[in-house]
């Protein structure tokens, strides 16, 4: 099966990816760009989060105004690389709970590893934007939703920076109800399902490991 992602092909944000890319570029500014990148992201990935009215008065008149309808949006990093991303989304959405998801990749068998979740006890009433800024096999975002769902979630959306069509398609397989973000997809897994060309491993990028 193979999905339809929603690819934002925007040029401040493929300009980004391309620097993201660049194997010279510093943890540093990697960790800038991923915070540009996802910031960008999130602006489209929320355009569907249900709005409330509010009776409010301006200096000048009282009016109705929209706010986010409440509970409001929970942001879920599967870590450890979409943790970067994480805290530059609660910069615009400060009132977002988090949940953080601890996984991470076999690298023999490249099946994903659950280590830690700690979420709001109220997430499944909440809508959720899960980030992690690489989609591979899909072995870990999968995992990922499967233990939102096993939780009672049903409103939510992926973010990722890069995507291998191998990784949509398995993604598309196993949670079609999940739309999915990104960045660009790229050309294929290599046979130690890395992403091709990509920008190598994103948690070791990140944080220099
Ligand atoms: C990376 C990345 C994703 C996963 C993608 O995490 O951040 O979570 O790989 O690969 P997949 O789609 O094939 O599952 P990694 O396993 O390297 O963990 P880390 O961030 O803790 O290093
Ligand atoms: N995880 C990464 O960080 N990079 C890849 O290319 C594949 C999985």
């Amino acid at each position: 099966m193979t999905s339809s992602p929603n690819v934002i092909d925007h040029p401040l944000l493929q300009h980004k990816i391309s620097l993201l890319r660049d194997k010279d570029t510093p943890p540093i500014i990697f960790r800038l760009l991923v915070r540009e990148i996802a910031q960008l992201m999130l602006f489209e990935a929320s355009r569907d989060l249900a709005m409330s009215a509010r009776e409010i008065e301006t200096p000048l008149a009282k009016m109705t105004a929209s706010v986010l309808a409440a509970p409001g949006p929970v942001l879920a990093s599967i870590m450890r690389a979409g943790n970067v991303m994480l805290d530059a989304a609660l910069e615009i959405i400060p009132s977002a709970a988090v949940c953080h998801i601890g996984i991470y990749r076999d690298h023999d068998t490249l099946e994903a590893v659950e280590y830690y979740f700690n979420g709001p006890p109220d997430l499944a009433d909440r809508p959720l934007l899960i980030v992690d800024p690489m989609l591979a096999t899909a072995n870990s975002s999968v995992d990922a939703i499967s233990q939102l769902k096993a939780r009672g979630v049903t409103d939510m959306r992926l973010i990722c920076i890069l995507a291998a069509p191998e990784g949509l398609a398995a993604l598309a397989a196993a949670h079609p109800d999940v739309p999915v973000f990104v960045g660009a997809v790229d050309s294929h897994l290599n046979e130690k399902g890395y992403i091709i060309p990509g920008l190598g491993d994103a948690g070791d990028r990140s944080y220099a490991t």
